[in-house]
């Protein structure tokens, strides 16, 4: 078996990296996750910078870019939405020609996959991936990383997935379980499946790997006998507020609740990339709750709070994960 070796990638999609590349990731953040809860010092990477573009807010995958590159032993610069020229006063491939005399590394959140891929295209230090309408692969490691913590694997794990099929969640959970031969449903209403492109490629992948991906507006079908419930928001960031009463429409029967819960395997548990709507807890979920009446969205809070939930596992991994993209691409 020949070492793998990720110096110098960019991490942009799951589909680029092998079956074997991504689980040496997953290893290498179960490696430095012991190392962080034990107190061993990993900072492989002092004296090196990295710069982080966010031009979609962020809770986790900000902090976990932070947190990960200062145990690292490395600074950075956040560029927030608004703090940047970037695509508005200097183009991508300026912006990247720029950032990459600075710094080691770029991590860019936004719109388009093409912004992502344009400036990995241009900079000659590794680009990630932090969140693009299309994909959002940092966060299928954690998700995988979680997986394998809960069942001991990700292969032929059963996931199904209940929402809106036809962005970045839904899209890199097909990649990913196609990659690495798990077992995806996605349920959801016909309007909001996946690119008929992008399931042909993933179907492809699965009858490599061992894995499947199946489409259903069947929500109890998905549900029957699934390891892992899985659901993101019904409205992205990104898309208009009025996108909210067809969403809800659509979406109502796939949100998750004790009765789906109760259909899926009894080891089962429920994820989440967050944030979620399960309460009155957030402005949105309040204004929500004003015009439409709904107290939860995707998922209960009965779900949410019950001890199937493995949701703060899984954001606690988004800094593990994230800190092994960094590591093993900038050669630690
Ligand atoms: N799951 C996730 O990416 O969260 P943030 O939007 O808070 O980074
Ligand atoms: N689909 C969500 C994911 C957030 C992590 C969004 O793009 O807003």
């Amino acid at each position: 078996m020949t070492a793998i070796d990720l110096r110098g990638r960019d991490f942009l999609k799951l589909l680029d990296f092998s079956a074997e590349e991504i689980s040496y990731l997953l290893d290498l953040a179960a490696d430095l996750k012991e190392k962080k809860k034990k107190g061993v010092s990993h900072r492989y990477l002092e004296g090196r910078n990295i710069a982080l573009i966010f031009e979609k807010t962020s809770t986790r995958t900000r902090c976990s870019f932070e947190v990960a590159a200062h145990d690292l032993g490395m600074g950075t610069t956040y560029l927030d939405p608004s703090g940047s020229q970037i695509g508005k006063k200097e183009s991508i491939a300026d912006t990247a020609r720029v950032l990459a005399g600075m710094f080691d590394g770029i991590e860019y959140r936004g719109y388009g996959q093409e912004i992502v891929e344009e400036l990995a295209k241009f900079s000659r230090v590794p680009v990630w991936n932090g969140l693009t309408n299309e994909f959002h692969p940092t966060q299928m490691l954690a998700d995988m990383l979680t997986i394998r913590e809960v069942f001991g694997t990700v292969k032929g794990i059963r996931l199904a997935y209940f929402g809106d099929a036809r962005y970045n969640t839904a899209d890199s959970l097909m990649a990913a379980g196609a990659k690495m031969g798990m077992h995806i449903v996605l349920a959801s209403h016909e309007a909001y499946f996946p690119d008929p492109a992008l399931v042909e490629t993933c179907r492809a992948l699965a009858a490599e790997s061992g894995g499947s991906i199946t489409l259903t507006t069947d929500p109890e079908e998905a549900a029957a006998g699934a390891q892992v419930l899985y659901t993101d928001v019904w409205v992205s960031m990104g898309e208009p507020m009025e996108a909210w009463a067809e969403r809800i429409g659509l979406m109502k029967k796939y949100q998750v609740n004790s009765r789906l819960m109760s259909l899926a395997d009894p080891k089962a548990v429920f994820m989440h990339c967050l944030p979620a709507f399960h309460d009155q807890g957030t402005g949105i979920g309040r204004e929500i709750y004003e015009k439409f009446g709904m107290t939860e969205l995707e998922v209960t809070d009965e779900v949410f709070e019950s001890p199937q939930s493995v949701v703060f596992q899984e954001a606690e991994n988004r800094m593990h994960t994230i800190k092994a993209v960094i590591a093993a691409t900038l050669g630690a």
